[in-house]
């Protein structure tokens, strides 16, 4: 068995099974936020990634990709709908999430919870090398850093959370709720987005397990254990570079005049998950064209809702009723040739995306709740001349980095009202400025500079930091 000197190890790998369109099975990159910081931090690095490669079944054999380890976990048909769909997506999920929708629980989920952190523990404990450092990501994996500590007590053990952290009321519900905090706490540093996430898991630890805990170290037998917020970026040279290409300037082109060339394009991107705030964005958009704020020739929304956790019965019924209101919308408010809501769920490569965004006039992020949003720096990074207006909520981590966006509160349908047409008809040179100072500040809080400040606060000796790219 290889070894590596440093180990990621997420649910996901960065890459996925599908199904083409002619039965056979092929490889496309994995979607979401995880797989988009880490993959380009980790191109080119002496690591391993372990994770699942989607399906189930045995683990396929992969080769490297861009030079870094892929080992695969398998996951078995319960596996998946006990630990992945069950316990992460049915209970976690909405926990984490202000309970937007309601938590479930079941016996059965927690022990394949368990079991499958086992199995992915055992997994790193085979490919770290001696004193390796191994950096454990989101709510898929809390068990791991106890479980890998005991297996492994040489390592370097970090874990890192990309959604948000509850307040306490909300992870009090959680039966479960003392192992969770353990196995997190196996881990030398937990790192969140939010400072406010740090405290949150300090007050619980002390509540809970009565751990001696500020916001910055947890006491727990004879080791410090550091908390800290580490909020996570992108590769913001490497988007803005992508939209500056000649070929995605005339892409984006092209798509204005296939929308009809409208004077606004309002852009929102999304997996579609009830976190995202879809159905209230649609519901806003819908009263604005109703009460004549708004005309569809000139202005079009593009919705890009990519499908997620599709076996999850909240998913399906999500979707049933975005596509149900885009149906009513475009029914109501559309003419022929000229629907009020462009409505895609495909996965596009990163060069459409990035013509999207450079299309968008308007971006529209307004989740209820997000750890952080990528899809918000993103769509700053793409905007290469300064222009274009960021319309995101205050519920999404990137708002505490990003306060020059117009803000909006998503619960509250008038001020998303006022704010979708705040951001529509803004004075170009406000937007300008206040794109300015997001890009600036974005280049300088960039995917690199996430990684060395986690892991700067992990491995204090630094040696990790040598072997990530520039
Ligand atoms: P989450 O992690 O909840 O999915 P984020 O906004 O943080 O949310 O990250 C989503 C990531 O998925 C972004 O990098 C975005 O570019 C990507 N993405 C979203 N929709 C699509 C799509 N239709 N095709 C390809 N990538 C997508
Ligand atoms: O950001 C939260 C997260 O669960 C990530 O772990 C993942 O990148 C993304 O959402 C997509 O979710 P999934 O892996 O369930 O498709």
């Amino acid at each position: 068995m290889r070894q590596s000197s440093l180990v990621v190890v997420a649910n996901r790998l960065p890459i996925d099974d599908s199904v083409a369109p002619d039965g056979a099975c092929e490889w496309r990159r994995s979607p979401g936020g995880l797989v988009s910081a880490l993959h380009p931090l980790l191109r080119h690095t002496p690591a391993t990634w372990v994770g699942w490669a989607g399906g189930t079944g045995p683990a396929p054999d992969l080769p490297d990709i861009d030079g870094v380890r892929m080992h695969s976990v398998p996951l078995s048909g319960d596996d998946l709908r006990d630990h992945y769909e069950g316990f992460a997506n049915a209970t976690l999920w909405p926990i984490y999430h202000d309970a937007v929708e309601q938590p479930q629980h079941h016996r059965r989920w927690w022990d394949a919870y368990l079991r499958v952190n086992q199995r992915f523990a055992e997994a790193t404990a085979q490919v770290a090398e001696p004193g390796a450092v191994v950096w454990v990501q989101d709510y898929h994996l809390q068990l791991v850093p106890g479980l890998l500590r005991t297996l492994r007590p040489d390592l370097r053990i970090g874990f890192f959370l990309h959604v948000p952290f509850p307040p306490p009321e909300l992870f009090m519900q959680l039966p479960r709720r003392a192992e969770l905090l353990r196995g997190m706490l196996g881990a030398d540093l937990v790192g969140f987005q939010r400072a406010q996430a740090a405290h949150n898991f300090a007050q619980l630890v002390t509540k809970v397990l009565g751990l001696p805990a500020t916001d910055r170290r947890i006491g727990i037998d004879d080791r410090v254990v550091r908390i800290g917020a580490f909020p996570v970026s992108i590769d913001t040279v490497e988007m803005a570079a992508l939209a500056d290409r000649p070929d995605v300037a005339d892409r984006a082109r092209r798509l204005r005049h296939d929308l009809g060339s409208p004077e606004q394009v309002i852009l929102s991107v999304d997996r579609m998950d009830y976190t995202k705030g879809i159905e209230q964005r649609l519901k806003a958009y819908s009263e604005l064209l109703a009460g004549g704020h708004v005309k569809v020739r000139d202005t079009v929304l593009v919705q890009v809702a990519v499908p997620s956790r599709e076996r999850v019965s909240q998913y399906q019924i999500l979707r049933d009723r975005v596509e149900r209101e885009v149906g009513r919308i475009n029914g109501e408010f559309g003419r022929v040739g000229e629907p009020a809501i462009h409505y895609l769920t495909q996965p596009f490569d990163r060069a459409e995306l990035a013509a999207l965004y450079r299309v968008a006039d308007v971006m529209a992020v307004t989740p209820l709740r997000d750890g952080m949003n990528l899809v918000a720096k993103e769509y700053v990074a793409a905007r290469v001349d300064d222009t274009g207006a960021l319309l995101l909520s205050e519920f999404a981590g990137a708002a505490a980095e990003l306060p020059q966006a117009y803000l909006v509160n998503p619960h509250d349908l008038e001020g998303l009202k006022q704010g979708l047409l705040a951001a529509v008809r803004a004075d170009p040179a406000d937007v300008r400025e206040r794109m300015r100072s997001m890009r600036a500040y974005l280049h300088e809080h960039d995917i690199r500079a996430w990684a060395r400040s986690y892991l700067s606060t992990l491995d204090q000796s630094g040696s990790m930091l040598a072997h990530l790219g520039g």
